[in-house]
Formats: structure tokens, C-alpha cells, sequence
């Protein structure tokens, strides 16, 4: 790859992870953003919400010493392209906000949004593409007891979500019994709560949640292995051209009994559809080319939505008559289940195409 401009780029990280800098030996993706600067050469520093200087656009910026293997700390402009990673504290919020106004004032290019996805805007964003829309399961928004009660009464089973979930933490799969309901959830490992009756599934939820905003959706006939829930998590990045890449369609399957796959074991996608259930060229090719074709019209779509993204973690559910369903989408993914199917090498790739993302954000063919 061939530019002559090193960009100012700025990955803004929790302060506890700022802190920790220079003990860790393990730094998961500020080691692969790092490793994937000595190709990119792009002028790259780490800092925290609390390190800005909003009066003077300042910043104090975390920059590594390749030749030293030290960190060191310089005051440096606020950056022309910003990759925001891990959440907010609460009591970091009025710097968020500020830096949402100097991002606005200043100009600077983003590679995710700053606020991550809601489930239910997309959802409704997604019906409107007729591309989209037939891979959607029927989803509402849950706002009264009858929003649940009608669709759980049409079903066996049924998931609620919180809008804001992540990681399968704020997600339960509730079941139609003879008698009353059975609700699942993974909290360290697949947990049940039974209720007599819809009043104290009602209260059940009500403590699980919170409060937060939830949606019902129906379930998925997911394919499972040995009562095993499968589904895929592809990794999307764009890359140095603004181009769709796609880099890795892992398969993950979830422990028995689990609602969720997370927290479980990935597979390459030929290897899965190949070994596991036998699938031959033509129908595996076949299936690629349905999935690859939806993740590229939901990238775009949520780019529609939300702006730029320079990555979305897309899961996508195959149903048992291999018709293709969207889960969800995940702004900043971790890429576990990518190292877990596909190697380190996988990972690599994908923190370059951020910085090669944040090149294109930057070249003055697009400023
Ligand atoms: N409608 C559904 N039908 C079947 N399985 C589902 C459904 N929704 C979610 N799941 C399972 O639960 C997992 C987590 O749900 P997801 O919507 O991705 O929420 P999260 O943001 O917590 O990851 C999915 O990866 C999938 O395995
Ligand atoms: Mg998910």
C-alpha cells in the first residue's frame, strides 16, 4: 500500500486501561493495533476520556517507543481520526459528552459511532430494505404485559433483549410449559427460572431487566449440535479503499442447554458446514453467497443509520432448513470467536483494516 501522510489517529480507552499500560504484558487489542501500526505508519496514541483538555484541544496521548519498549506520555492535538473502544464510565459521562461536541466542532473523522447499536432502531431501520427484511424474525417492542403475552402465545418459546445488550448478558429465552414458563439465561454458565403463571414471569423479567428497554422477538430455529446452539459471527471491516471485507465467518457453537452461543467454541465456516453437516461444494458455496450477500447489505444499511463504521460484528442465524436469519449487530465486536475459528493471523487483519480505515478516513481525497 502505497500513501505518503501518517494520520494523527487517537484510540480512546477506559482509564483503568491507561493506567495499566505499562505493566501488562497481555494488552489484547492495543497489542494488535500496535503490531498493526508497523505497517500502517500511521502517528498513532491511546488516552482516556479524562486526559482531554477540552478548553485547549489537548490531549494527553499514550504513545509507544518501539525502539525504547517504553510508554511515554506527550500533550498532543486532538486527533484527525478517533477510535473509541470499551464502554463509559458513569462518572467519565460529562467527558463523553464534551467529546462528542468537539468531535462535531473539530471535524474529526470517527471509525465506529460513539455510542453503540440499539436493537430495536435497527430492527425497525432493517424492515424498511427489502434486501433486509425477509432475513427478520417478527420482533416488537415490549412495552406491555400483552406485547409479550401475544407473541409467547403464538409460540413455544420466544427471546426478550434488552436494546442496549451485549455479550448475552441482558438476554433471556423464555418457554411455553403444559404449565406456566421456563426462562433461561447464561450467567457463568446456562441458568432456569420456572413461574407458575404469565404475572410472575412478568415479575421474573422484571428483575432480570431491570427496567432497561426490551424487545420479543421469536425464536430461531437455530441448527444445534447435540443440543448445542449454533449460529455465525462475521466480522466486517472496510478497508484502505473504503471497500467491504469480510474477515471471517466463524461458526460458534454454545454450551448444551445454553440460549446463547457465546462463551462456546468456533469453527471456520467450510469446516463447520463441510464436516459437521456434510454439505457439499455447491450447497456450501450456496450458503456463502446468501450470508455474504446480507452482510454486506446490513453493513451498509447500518452505515445508513449510524454513519460510518470501519467494523460490525454481524451474527446471523441458519435456520434448520439452512435459510439464513440476522441476529444482530455489534459495533466495536470483540473478536474472540475470529482467533478462536480462524487464528491470531485473522485478528491481525482486522485491526489493520482499522487502521487502514482510519488512512482512507483521513486521505485528502476524502477530506
Ligand atoms: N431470536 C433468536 N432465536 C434464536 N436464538 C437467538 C435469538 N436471538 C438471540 N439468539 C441467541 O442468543 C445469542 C445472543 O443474542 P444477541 O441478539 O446476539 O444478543 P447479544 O447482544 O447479547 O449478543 C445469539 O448469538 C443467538 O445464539
Ligand atoms: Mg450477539
Amino acid at each position: 500500500m502505497q500513501k505518503d501522510f501518517s494520520p494523527l489517529v487517537g484510540v480512546c480507552i477506559n482509564s483503568s486501561k491507561v493506567k495499566k499500560l505499562n505493566q501488562s504484558l497481555e494488552r489484547g487489542s492495543i497489542n494488535y493495533l500496535l503490531e498493526a501500526n508497523k505497517k500502517l505508519n500511521t502517528n498513532l496514541y491511546f488516552f482516556s476520556l479524562v486526559d482531554i483538555n477540552f478548553e485547549e484541544d489537548k490531549v494527553r496521548g499514550y504513545i509507544y517507543d518501539e525502539t525504547c519498549k517504553k510508554w511515554e506520555e506527550r500533550f498532543s492535538p486532538l486527533p484527525e481520526v478517533l477510535y473509541k473502544k470499551g464502554g463509559v464510565k458513569k462518572k467519565e459521562i460529562g467527558e463523553f459528552n464534551s467529546l462528542i461536541n468537539s468531535i462535531n466542532k473539530n471535524n474529526i473523522k470517527l471509525i465506529n459511532p460513539m455510542r453503540g447499536f440499539n436493537k430495536w432502531e435497527l430492527h425497525k431501520h432493517f424492515q424498511k430494505n427489502k434486501k433486509i427484511s425477509p432475513h427478520l424474525e417478527k420482533t416488537v417492542l415490549f412495552l406491555n404485559p400483552e406485547d409479550l403475552q401475544e407473541m409467547i402465545y403464538e409460540e413455544d418459546s420466544i427471546y426478550l433483549k434488552a436494546v442496549r445488550g451485549r455479550c448475552g448478558k441482558n438476554l433471556m429465552k423464555i418457554k411455553k410449559l403444559d404449565k406456566g414458563f421456563l426462562s433461561t439465561f447464561f450467567r457463568k454458565q446456562p441458568k432456569k427460572i420456572p413461574a407458575k403463571s404469565f404475572e410472575e414471569l412478568l415479575d421474573d423479567i422484571d428483575r432480570f431487566f431491570g427496567g432497561s428497554p426490551i424487545i420479543v422477538q421469536r425464536t430461531i430455529d437455530l441448527l444445534n449440535i447435540d443440543n448445542k446452539l449454533v449460529d455465525l459471527r462475521a466480522e466486517v471491516h472496510r478497508n484502505y479503499n473504503n471497500e467491504l471485507e469480510i474477515v471471517g465467518i466463524p461458526v460458534r457453537i454454545g454450551e448444551a442447554e445454553s440460549p446463547i452461543t457465546q462463551h462456546s467454541k468456533s469453527y471456520t465456516f467450510d469446516n463447520f458446514f463441510r464436516n459437521t453437516i456434510g454439505l457439499s461444494d455447491t450447497q456450501i458455496n450456496e450458503l456463502y453467497m446468501v450470508v455474504e450477500n446480507l452482510l454486506y447489505e446490513v453493513y451498509k444499511s447500518v452505515e445508513d443509520y449510524y454513519g460510518n463504521c470501519g467494523e460490525i460484528g454481524i451474527d446471523i442465524g441458519v435456520d434448520k432448513n439452512l435459510q439464513v436469519k440476522l441476529i444482530e449487530c455489534n459495533s466495536q465486536p470483540t473478536k474472540i470467536s475470529l482467533k478462536d475459528a480462524y487464528g491470531e493471523e485473522a485478528v491481525k487483519k482486522g485491526y489493520e483494516k482499522i487502521l487502514e480505515y482510519a488512512c482512507f478516513l483521513a486521505s485528502p481525497k476524502t477530506i
